[in-house]
Parts: C-alpha cells; structure tokens; sequence
C-alpha cells in the first residue's frame, strides 16, 4: 500500500450492526470520536451509540441512499460492511451467495458514486482454507498464500476481496481493507470454551483461533484510521488459542505433516497476526481465560 491522505476520522457507515460483531464495532468508533451511522435490514438488538437506519443492502436505491444521504441522515466520509450471512450452512448456498455479494457490490459501488474512498469489509478466517480437511500449507497461517475457499461462503468472501482489490485497480486513490476475521465470540461465550479442552479434534477446523468482538472493533477502527490507499487483507484473531495446550502440541497431533514456518510460542494463535500488529498496530486485550 502507499500512504496519501484518506478520511480517517467523521461519519462512518457500520454494516449489520443487529448482528454479533457489529455492537462491539458501533460502541468502539462512537467511544473514539467516530459520528456511526448503524444500517442492518434487522432491528438492533441492544441500545447502540448511533443513528440507526434500517436498510436491505441487496438493494442498490437503499444503499446508495444511505452512503450519499437522505432526510435526517447525512452523507459519510467512511464505510464498514460487516453485514453477511456470516457461515456456511445457514441458508443454502445460493441464498448465501447471492445475499452476501450484491450486498458487497452493493456496497462497494455505492462509495465509488458517493465519494468515499475508505472501506473497511469483514471478510473471513475461512478463505484460509478452512476446515482443514486439506491441511494448511504451513502454520502459523498468514496472509502469504492465496486465499483457498472450500465453500459457497468462503468463495464468496474471497470474491469480495478480489472485487475490493479490482477497484482499488480502477482507482488508486480508494483504500479498501478485508479483514479476515477469525470466530466471533462474545464474553458470554467464554464459559463455553470448556466444552473442546479434552478432544483437540473438535477446534482443529480454525486451528483453535477465535476473535474477541471488541478485539475485532480495535481492528475495524485501525483499519479505518489506517492513512493508505490500496488494497489489503489482515488476519484478525486474539493473540492466544482457544485451549489450555500448546499451539505446538496441538500442531504435532492433529497436523504432524505441516511445515512449521516458526517457532510457535506457548498458545500463540496459529492464524498470525504479526501482519495486523505491524501494519495497523493492533494490539488484541481481551484474552478468553482473563475474562472466566
Ligand atoms: N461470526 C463469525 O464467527 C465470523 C467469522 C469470520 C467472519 N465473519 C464475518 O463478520 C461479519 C459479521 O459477522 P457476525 O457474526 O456479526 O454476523 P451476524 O449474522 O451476527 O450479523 C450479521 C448482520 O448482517 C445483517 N444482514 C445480513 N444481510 C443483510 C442485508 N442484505 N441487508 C442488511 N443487513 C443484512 C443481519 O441482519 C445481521 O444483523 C460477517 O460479514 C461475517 O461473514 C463472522
């Protein structure tokens, strides 16, 4: 990426606020200065620190309406698109597919009309190649290979970022950032984690990786205040694995065969995020055992 100057701080558009990821994403940029307009197709499921506007984003009038502006709602200078059937088999793969993608294009298109050139899009841990029944070619996993989809979901996360990186091609003043998140989890989900601590086996599909929501708000806002233009994807995870073992351990007995491309410390995340902390200065503080 190169580094002119974009808009990093204002009015910002966050996508699919009614979801998991997307509170958390609402209350960081409110709490750091950011004007957050809140658009999902559902209503939101708790009181959020923004305007929120109901929109189907399949539908371009709608969101060409909500980048530019309408009554009450004034234009943005930045976009978030977090909203996505956000897995594979939750609808079938059509659905999925076609929701997601002319919800991205959507999106994507209506900034370029709009002006803004700062998009910052969730896309997924999946196009990493997940669930493994393939083995990664290495591990720690990075952002060096190119994306291997194994699903209706993940093809489509990995179109949208090839969709971003080609606009990007026809204009290279836009910044354009996919974040390949990792699982989402909420505090509430922690208790859980006890549940896959005895059978390696039941977490070896993401490589025992997770993202804290509000870790995943610390990314989406330094991706967002990032001063670049281009096209990039980052690996958003927390820092640590999800279990009480070794990542090294875990690595030996599930993918004895996988070339180690480092030395993996102590339960450091398999799904490297040296990319992120370097580039964007993330910097995840919300370990699962420190929140039991
Ligand atoms: N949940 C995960 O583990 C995970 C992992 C990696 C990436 N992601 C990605 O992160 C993003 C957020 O995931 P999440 O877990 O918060 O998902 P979620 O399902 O909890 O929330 C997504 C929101 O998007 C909205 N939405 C979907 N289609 C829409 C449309 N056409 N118009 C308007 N709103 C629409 C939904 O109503 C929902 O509120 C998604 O893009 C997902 O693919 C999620």
């Amino acid at each position: 990426m190169s580094y002119p100057h974009v808009a990093t701080s204002g009015r910002v558009v966050v996508t699919g606020t009614s979801g998991r990821l997307g509170p958390a994403v609402v209350k960081h940029l409110a709490q750091h200065g950011w004007d957050v307009v809140a658009a999902d197709v559902a209503a939101p499921t708790q009181p959020l620190p923004a305007k929120v506007v109901k929109v189907d984003l399949t539908d371009f009038g709608q969101v060409v309406e909500l980048l530019t502006g309408f009554d009450e709602c004034p234009p943005v200078t930045a976009v978030v698109h977090l909203a996505a059937i956000p897995a594979p088999g939750l609808r079938p793969d059509a659905v999925t597919f076609a929701n997601n993608m002319t919800a991205a294009y959507n999106v994507y298109r209506a900034a370029r009309i709009a002006g803004i050139r700062n998009v910052v899009s969730a896309s997924s841990e999946t196009t990493l190649g997940l669930p493994f029944d393939v083995p990664p070619p290495y591990v720690p996993i990075d952002e060096d290979y190119a994306v291997i989809p194994q699903t209706t979901y993940s093809l489509g996360k990995a179109l949208e970022e090839d969709m971003a990186r080609h606009l990007v091609r026809w204009d290279p003043t836009l910044k354009f950032i996919s974040l390949r998140f990792s699982n989402v989890m909420l505090p509430e989900d922690y208790a859980g984690f006890e549940a896959w601590q005895d059978d390696a086996k039941l977490r070896r599909w993401n490589l025992w990786s997770y993202i804290d929501a509000r870790d995943g708000a610390q990314a989406v806002r330094k991706a967002l205040e990032l001063d670049a233009t281009g096209w990039d994807a980052f690996i958003i995870a927390n820092a640590d694995n999800a279990m009480r073992r070794d990542s090294a351990d875990l690595v030996a007995k599930e993918f004895p065969n996988v070339p180690v491309k480092r030395p993996i410390v102590g339960r450091e995340t398999l799904l490297s995020i040296d990319k992120a902390r370097r580039v964007l200065g993330y910097n995840p503080e919300f370990a699962w055992q420190d929140q039991l």
